[in-house]
């Protein structure tokens, strides 16, 4: 079956089959290989995309069911060559050791800052609480996230 989706905001057209979870369409047919493959059953977030408005975890959702939807993924954040300013706030605070978790965490924050720019310190821990680090730890995260909402670094809005 053919799917179509709106990727980074590009068009694309795919094959697939029915049984394929938008992970698999995404790393296998598309060659967006950001979201991560850990536990392929929604328990570590390292497939995390924002599909519409919300954060899903991709190895959950049937590609099937995605027809027509808008799916971002850790390639869109940056815009021209600039890191997105969540990207450059990771850098900042460390947040980032292997970076197999990373991708998957800066899109719940990104559809975090999106429905609440100012969230509190406990709101960022309950909206990363899906995702799952096994090397950072997650107080330079926490960190980032709150550090990019209060418009430090790189700024907010950019
Ligand atoms: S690979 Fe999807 S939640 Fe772990
Ligand atoms: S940075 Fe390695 S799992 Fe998070």
């Amino acid at each position: 079956m053919i799917l179509r989706l709106l990727l980074n905001g590009k068009p694309v057209t795919t094959t697939i089959r029915p049984e394929q979870t938008l992970l698999s369409v995404l790393r296998e047919n598309l060659g967006y290989t950001g979201a991560k493959e850990g536990c392929g059953v929604g328990e570590c977030g390292a497939c995390t995309v924002i599909l519409g408005q919300r954060a899903v975890k991709s190895c959950t959702v049937l590609a099937a069911q995605c027809e027509g939807a808008s799916v971002r993924t850790v390639e869109g954040l940056a815009q021209d060559d600039r890191l997105h300013p969540l990207q450059q706030a990771f850098i900042d605070h460390n947040a980032v050791q292997c970076g197999f978790c990373t991708g998957g965490f800066l899109l719940t924050a990104v559809a975090l800052l999106e429905r609440d720019p100012h969230p509190s310190r406990r709101e960022i821990q309950e909206a990363i609480s899906g995702n799952l680090c096994r090397c950072t730890g997650y107080v330079q995260i926490i960190d980032a996230i709150a550090a990019c909402a209060a418009g430090e670094g790189s700024g907010e809005g950019q």
